[in-house]
């Protein structure tokens, strides 16, 4: 039987921080119920595309596994905030890379999409149809956030990154997972204003969101143990066989949830939501490729890696990790230097939504009036 062998990884966070304190400047909110409530202290907002750091992570990862973008058959760009829908942003990545004519495909099931890219790269390399696969996950949330609402505004950060996934024979690589939705709950987390029932409406405006945190909280614990369950059963491992836990970082009162439903010590969680919030896609992967560069990933180590997301999707997969836990090479690549603070960039998505909020209040105040 094949085996889809992890064989690089690399990670790309843009470099302007915004933190609690910056959120607090311009909605009712403060360090104190962000850090309590979710974990989270501080997230990076982009100063380029999705697809820009999408790259960087890919050629990171590619030197890694020290090979080249040409020996790729297939590019799977996980996001849900795309550059674009038309081209995809796999293509750009391609173009990018300079990898010619290489398969390119996007894939979006919001923040699982980066896990679900690997399912597909993984079946796909085991039926045959591809040798060498990049799998990202990158977002630029903070183009789709929804700025003036309290509720999410303080939940999201941008990121990306990027496994190289590759045909062998030794068992490593993803060894099974269990994939789901709850589409009864798809409205729980909805961006109106967002894609193509959208586009061309004569009433389209800036990004709002619909959202229900509650009701994502208990579901995202249920998908993730439930998930995490399944994989266990059907490969016929129990928690203690598992090394280590990279759950999707979203809330640390989910993961801690999650961690104390399927019994796995804290020690063997890992957790970053602290330095990036959810950055979607990318959560899972860069969390990954944080665990190895820090020492949690070991050789042969039994990762299970349970995400959820707008859907609402679930998953979990499990994980067995090769012997090699150092990058063949390392590559200098960085993004274009950045000149404007978080709070710059932010402030024309910002004052769109304000304009719009102010419009929707005087029209039902003149409603009120009539
Ligand atoms: O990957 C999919 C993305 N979705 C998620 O990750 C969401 C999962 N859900 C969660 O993480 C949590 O439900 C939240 C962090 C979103 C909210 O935490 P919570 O403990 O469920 O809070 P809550 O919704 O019960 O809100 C409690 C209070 C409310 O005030 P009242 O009604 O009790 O007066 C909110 O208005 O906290 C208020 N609140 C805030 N206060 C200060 C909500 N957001 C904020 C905020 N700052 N940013």
């Amino acid at each position: 039987m094949k085996y889809s062998a992890i064989t690089g990884w690399g990670k790309c966070l843009p470099p302007a921080v915004l933190t609690n304190a910056d959120l607090a400047t311009f909605i009712d909110t403060d360090d104190e119920w962000i850090s309590s409530r979710t974990g989270m202290k501080e997230r990076r907002i982009a100063h380029v595309e999705a697809s820009d750091l999408a790259h960087v992570a890919a050629v990171r990862a590619l030197a890694a596994a020290n090979r080249d973008a040409k020996d790729l058959d297939l590019i799977i760009f996980g996001s849900c905030t795309g550059d674009n829908i038309v081209p995809n942003s796999a293509s750009r990545v391609q173009h990018l890379l300079g990898a010619d004519s290489v398969a390119a495909m996007d894939l979006n099931t919001a923040c699982t999409s980066g896990l679900y890219a690997l399912s597909v790269a993984s079946a796909m390399i085991k039926a045959g149809s591809a040798k060498r696969v990049l799998v990202i996950g990158a977002e630029k949330t903070s183009s789709v956030l929804d700025w003036v609402n309290r509720n999410v505004a303080v939940l999201f950060g941008d990121g990306a990154a990027a496994l190289v996934v590759e045909a062998s024979d030794t068992q490593q690589g993803l060894l099974g997972e269990s994939l789901g939705c709850y589409a009864e709950a798809r409205d729980s987390l909805f961006i109106q204003n967002y894609g193509g029932a959208f586009t061309n409406n004569p009433f389209c405006q800036a990004t709002s969101w619909d959202f229900d945190g509650q009701d994502i909280f208990k579901r995202a614990v249920a998908g993730m143990v439930g998930a995490s369950n399944q994989v266990l059963d059907d490969m016929g491992l129990s928690v203690a066989d598992i090394d280590l836990v990279v759950p999707h970082q979203a809330n640390s009162r989910i993961i801690d949830a999650v961690g104390r439903k399927l019994g796995v010590p804290t020690d063997r969680v890992f957790v970053n939501v602290e330095r990036y919030g959810n950055m979607s896609a990318a959560t899972v992967l860069v969390a990954l490729v944080e665990a190895i560069e820090q020492g949690y990933v070991r050789a042969f180590s039994k990762i299970l890696l349970p995400a959820f997301g707008a859907g609402l999707t679930w998953n979990s997969h499990l994980v067995q990790w090769g012997d090699r836990i150092t990058p063949l090479a390392i590559s200098d690549i960085e993004l274009p230097p950045c000149d404007e603070t978080a709070l710059e960039l932010i402030a024309p998505y910002l004052t769109q939504q304000r304009r719009q909020l102010q419009s929707q209040i005087e029209s039902v105040q003149q409603a009120d009036l009539r």
